[in-house]
């Protein structure tokens, strides 16, 4: 590259301490968060407003999902200019205030940045449709059919072919999500250009950290071959033709030398498809390319296959939760670093999915908690995770507006499912379960807007909300405080070796986290009775001192078996 970037001191790394390591990260999901100005969609005024909320749980860094200018086909994840704000949302200088601000409040910000598309409605694309001479036609990935057909079977993530014919120029262009966000192509290096220079721009700005969004799917295997396909079907899942090949690695490393590197922002790189050991190629020590990956492994769980096919769903074990875990937890452990979540703008919310969201609800919600925040790796909560926010069930498609669950819906009652079945799927697996607006108290619409919000609030709002949480002592926003504040104090929650214990145990989830001579122990009952299991080795009633739990103990500890309620966490100490 030309030009010279400003080099700033690289502060990620002071002696031990790095800070997106022992950061706390809140997930925003804009549209849903919180409107100021009554249009029912969130913005970054609302999001202002909340900062004494957010300072107040403890959270160090805010992650934006996209705030970009966007037709919003998808929620803002088809961005029609990488260097403007939606309208609906603010204005460039509303979103400078908000980064002030929280800079100011010691909050950091992390931007949620599409690599992978553009919107049909970005101005590249339109020059690129134009016509095949046009400069820009290769800064999209553009084929002619093969014998009137699309030019290969893979099927897209939200249904259908990657392909649509554009009659413009009489070719097909490629989109692994919708059809109103086509993929870029990452072998034309003016393209690549402009995009490390839009990074740049952001980084400029002050900006913290990214995540890139579906980055493992920048690059596509070369000649685009079709998938695997015995029983012929028009299109197929064809994720190994377009996810985590070698070139992401090298235009990663590429991004990461020239435009990251000197500012030492925080980067997490969303990545399906792939194990610890694949994602050491992407945050691995010596790879110098990203400080985190999100993995996909536990999200498909309670699904028969992976992505497309998490709609069909499958009972889940914990034990097959334990080993996910436990497997990342040890590859990465001293030669790379997790991300840890259990929810977020794509998945159903964690307390429907692997908790009680029924009488347990509060219980259940703070044993995940204690989960996500002892783990090894940077955790991430998801807004409204911290007031046990539920999955929602709409009675009719009509009230859903995510462009992946309205395609699967006309898929499958086009191929004659019937209603009753696709929508008990989509009461599972919707991503607008976590999308309905955030609960702030039990006013009209959850206080989340003055008009009509984009998307109908949760029915549930009026017990489950902000402002009530705020009241109870022993409500899920409380102990999500308390638990952040503890990892903050014990270094050995952050950093320490993790060990599972009773890996075949169906019901209790217990591991050791070690650091020098610094011993935690975390017991989480995943159900709704009462197993008991032995002190582990090493461990006795009088040498652990309980740290936190959710229950509150008449007795404090036990000897022998320890006994555990319904949804029970604990964290012990060792006493020396
Ligand atoms: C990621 C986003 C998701 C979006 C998709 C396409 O998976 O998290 O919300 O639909 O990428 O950009």
């Amino acid at each position: 590259m030309s030009r010279d970037y400003i080099v700033h001191n690289d502060e990620s790394e002071v002696g031990d301490i790095v800070w997106w390591k022992e950061s706390v990260v809140y997930q925003i999901y804009p549209s849903s968060f919180k409107d100021s100005d009554g249009d029912g969609y969130g913005d970054l005024q609302g999001i202002y407003e909340k900062l004494d909320y957010l300072e107040n749980l403890g959270v160090d860094v805010i992650w934006l999902c996209p705030i970009y200018d966007s037709p919003g086909h998808d929620n803002g994840y088809d961005i029609r200019d990488y260097y403007g704000i939606l309208r609906k949302y603010g204005t460039m200088e509303d979103f400078d205030r908000l980064l002030a601000e929280a800079h100011k409040r010691g909050l950091k910000i992390m931007m949620d940045l599409v690599l992978n598309h553009t919107s049909d409605e970005h101005a590249w694309f339109a020059e690129s449709r134009s016509s095949k001479m046009n400069p820009k036609r290769d800064y999209y990935i553009w084929r002619s059919g093969k014998n009137g057909q699309v030019p290969n079977n893979w099927e897209s993530y939200f249904g259908g072919s990657v392909w649509k014919h554009d009659p413009e120029t009489n070719e097909y262009y490629l989109h692994l999500y919708s059809e109103q966000q086509p993929d870029l192509n990452w072998n034309n290096a003016q393209m690549a250009e402009e995009m490390y220079e839009m990074v740049h721009w952001w980084l400029e700005k002050g900006v913290d950290g990214f995540r890139f969004d579906a980055v493992a799917h920048i690059a596509k295997a070369e000649g685009l071959p079709s998938a695997h396909n015995p029983d012929n079907l028009p299109v197929v899942p064809a994720y190994q033709l377009f996810s985590n090949l070698e070139q992401v690695h090298s235009i990663l490393k590429k991004l990461n030398n020239m435009i990251l590197k000197p500012y030492g922002p925080m980067t997490v790189g969303e990545t399906s498809g792939l194990g610890p050991e694949q994602a050491l190629a992407y945050v691995g020590t010596d790879r110098d390319e990203l400080n985190m990956v999100f993995q996909f492994e536990h999200m498909f769980i309670d699904a028969k296959s992976s992505g497309i096919g998490k709609w069909n769903y499958k009972e889940w074990k914990l034990t097959d939760l334990k080993e996910i875990m436990s497997r990342w937890q040890t590859v990465l452990h001293g030669r790379g670093w997790n991300a840890n979540y259990m929810g977020n703008h794509d998945q159903p919310r964690p307390v429907s999915r692997f908790g009680d969201d029924g009488k347990y609800r509060v219980r259940s919600a703070q044993m995940l908690a204690t989960w996500m925040l002892t783990l090894e790796g940077t955790p991430y909560i998801y807004q409204g995770e911290e007031i046990g926010m539920t999955n929602v069930a709409f009675p009719n498609i009509e009230q859903y507006r995510d462009i992946e669950t309205k395609n699967y819906f006309n898929h499958y009652i086009g191929q004659g499912k019937s209603k009753h079945e696709v929508m008990q799927a989509i009461w599972l697996k919707s991503r607008d379960n976590a999308r309905t607006p955030m609960q702030w108290d039990e006013t009209e619409h959850a206080g989340f807007t003055q008009g009509q919000p984009w998307i109908q609030v949760n029915d549930n709002y009026p017990e489950i909300n902000v402002a009530d949480a705020e009241s109870d002592p022993q409500s899920i926003l409380h102990y999500y405080r308390k638990l952040i504040a503890l990892r903050k104090q014990h270094k050995v929650l952050i950093y320490g070796a993790y060990e599972l214990l009773l890996p075949d145990d169906p019901d209790i989830y217990a591991y050791t986290r070690t650091l020098d001579d610094e011993q935690m122990l975390v017991i989480l009952n995943f159900r709704g009775h009462e197993p008991e299991m032995h002190w582990p080795e090493g461990w006795t009633s009088e040498h652990a001192k309980l740290i936190i739990s959710n229950v509150s103990r008449r007795y404090s500890t036990d000897e022998g078996a320890i006994q555990l309620q319904p949804y029970e966490a604990r964290v012990y100490r060792k006493q020396r």
